[in-house]
């Protein structure tokens, strides 16, 4: 097995190799002046598992397609196999029709990582799971919320409440709790389709003089934390963090979220950030190593 540097996971990536004692590929990459990709392996991949760690995090477009392009140049160059390690997989919320017209984005792009060779697929707290059976080569999503959980557990915060943003996110706070040794729970979140806003319901919580880790898989435009966090206030909490997988933090989410009341923020490496303070590293050489 080699494991692949790809662009946007760099140090992931070797961090990785280290923990599972493999060779790396670097890779050279640029975008030539019209915008278009460039990319070029700086090492052999002949009968080897070539494993791509490679996330898409803005900019998605640019970084899948420099996936494909790593893709398949490993096949080319003689890999038996094509494992793409892919931390935030852009495009799998659109796994479905919600309007009529619009397009099941996930299945695209999965096709033309197909195409370009791709064998296999891991990704991490991908946002349903269900999505994973459209996918047209074998995919799993592990969890990255036991480490988060942990991080604030070595911090001090054993026992603090460990709160889903909404009904769906639930096993993401159940998952927390088991690591925290505290309670857990959820809010009412409504989004309109049209416009992204969020809206979120007060709900009969005891939290009055609790710490509150607010847990996520995606911290976007942090509309949602935003909302959480000032019901978490208006409820009586002492301190409220939020935790987050893929810290994307689009514009002034950080700002807006610690105007709200939120004493830190803390994500993964999935998307590097300053943020990144929890590395997948561990998780993904355990998967590896099955
Ligand atoms: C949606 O259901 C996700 O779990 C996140 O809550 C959402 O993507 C966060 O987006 P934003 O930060 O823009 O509210």
């Amino acid at each position: 097995m080699k494991i692949i540097l790809g662009p946007a996971s760099e140090q992931l990536g070797q961090e990785l190799a280290k923990l599972v004692n493999v060779e790396t590929v670097h890779v050279a990459s640029r975008l030539f002046p019209d915008g278009e990709s460039y990319i070029r392996l700086e090492g052999e991949l002949k009968n080897e598992d070539a494993v791509i760690v490679q996330t898409t995090s803005p900019p998605q477009d640019t970084r899948f397609m420099q996936l494909a392009l790593i893709a398949g140049a490993a096949k080319r160059n003689g890999a038996k196999s094509v494992t793409a390690i892919v931390p935030y997989l852009a495009y799998a919320r659109q796994d479905n029709i919600f309007l009529q017209g619009e397009a099941v984005s996930v299945e695209i792009i999965a096709g033309m990582l197909k195409a370009a060779g791709v064998s296999n697929l891991i990704t991490v707290n991908v946002h349903q799971e269900k999505v994973l059976t459209k996918l047209p080569f074998p995919a799993r999503s592990l969890s990255a919320i036991p480490l988060l959980a942990d991080y604030f557990k070595q911090r001090g915060c054993e026992k603090a409440f460990a709160l889903a943003p909404d009904e769906g996110a639930t096993y993401i706070a159940e998952q927390a709790k088991k690591i925290l040794g505290g309670e857990c729970g959820y809010l009412e979140k409504h989004r309109d389709r049209y416009t992204g806003q969020v809206a979120m319901e007060k709900k009969t919580l005891e939290l009055k003089g609790n710490t509150v880790i607010i847990f996520d898989d995606i911290i976007s435009t942090g509309g949602t934390i935003v909302a959480a966090a000032k019901i978490l206030k208006d409820l009586g909490a002492r301190r409220v963090y939020a935790a987050c997988v893929h810290p994307l933090l689009i514009n002034n989410a950080e700002e807006r979220i610690l105007d709200a009341g939120v004493e830190e923020v803390i994500g993964t490496d999935s998307v590097p950030s300053h943020v990144s303070k929890v590395s997948l590293a561990p998780l993904l050489s355990k998967e590896l190593a099955r």
